[in-house]
């Protein structure tokens, strides 16, 4: 089932003399069971982009298909709910959304809006807060007592906790620590791999991008100017230039060691296959 943006166009203030084209004919397709990353700088679309996923924003022109979803320009959509269980997006500062008396309200609130039983609904919250590392007892604390990371991780849970077959996050790691910035992306990366999920990350941060993205969108000015494997993005220097892009660290570190005469497959992503590869030719 595609992920499908056909000449899509989204504007604000439409009608309005400060009216702005935000999307401007998009057409993407973007794979199922991949982890894609959009990619541009600020104000080039990302956001507005992702919040068509979900229905949040409708397109002005085009159409959107998504699972078994067709969103046209100027129709009436009947689906928003069943969409909004499939597609779970994550906001960006997602912490500020938290509203419940409790975390584990908070989480279960997903599940019940659509339409779980309250046991059900509290099963799969304490699962899904389990999963995103937030001990037990915390469950019956407010939202508001924890900190910003842990309020992060909460805010995801309320999104896995309704099982979206694609999870679409909005710069999930801004703001955080190093360690807790790969935390987040590690249990991404892990609904990915064993439950096959989608998904679809904004990120400023090229090195995560580089390590755990098998495909990267890069947006400017409400257009797509690449779409494709992100190893091939990032050893173009030409297009790096062009659409203004830093060169990942793990990208000059494969260059210099391919420069040493070491063999570097394009597949590696990360320092852990890196290291592999290189071990197994200086044992030689
Ligand atoms: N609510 C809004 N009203 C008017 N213009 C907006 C609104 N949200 C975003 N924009 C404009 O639309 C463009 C794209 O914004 P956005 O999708 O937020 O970009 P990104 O997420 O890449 O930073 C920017 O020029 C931004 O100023
Ligand atoms: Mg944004």
């Amino acid at each position: 089932m595609p992920i499908s943006f056909k000449s899509l166009s989204y504007i604000y203030n439409k009608d309005m003399p400060y009216a702005h084209k935000a999307l401007d004919n998009i057409n993407l397709d973007i794979k199922e069971g991949v982890i894609t990353a959009i990619i541009g700088e600020t104000g080039s679309g990302k956001s507005t982009l992702v919040e068509h996923l979900n229905a949040l924003l409708l397109p002005d022109e085009g159409s959107l298909q998504i699972l078994d979803y067709e969103i046209v320009a100027g129709v009436k959509q009947k689906f928003l709910k069943p969409l909004r269980k499939d597609v779970g997006l994550v906001f960006q500062f997602s912490e500020y959304q938290l509203f419940e008396e409790t975390i584990i309200k908070d989480v279960a609130f997903g599940p019940l809006n659509f339409g779980f039983a309250p046991e059900e609904a509290i099963k799969r919250a304490a699962e899904a807060l389990k999963l995103v590392g937030i001990d037990q007892s915390l469950f019956e604390v407010s939202p508001l007592e924890i900190s910003g990371g842990q309020k992060r991780r909460v805010a995801i849970a309320g999104i896995i906790a309704c099982d979206p077959k694609i999870i679409v996050l909005d710069e999930p790691t801004a703001g955080l620590d190093p360690q807790g910035a790969k935390e987040i992306i590690s249990l991404f990366v892990n609904l990915n791999r064993k439950l096959n999920k989608t998904i679809i990350i904004v990120s400023h941060d090229n090195e995560m991008v580089y390590n755990y993205c098998e495909e990267t969108v890069v947006l400017s000015h409400g257009k797509i100017m690449y779409h494709g494997k992100t190893t091939d993005l990032f050893a173009d220097k030409e297009k790096l230039k062009e659409f203004n892009l830093l060169e990942p660290q793990i990208v000059e570190l494969k260059n210099m060691l391919i420069e040493k005469g070491f063999k570097i497959s394009s597949e590696a992503r990360t320092i852990e296959m890196i290291a592999k590869e290189v071990a197994g030719q200086v044992k030689r």
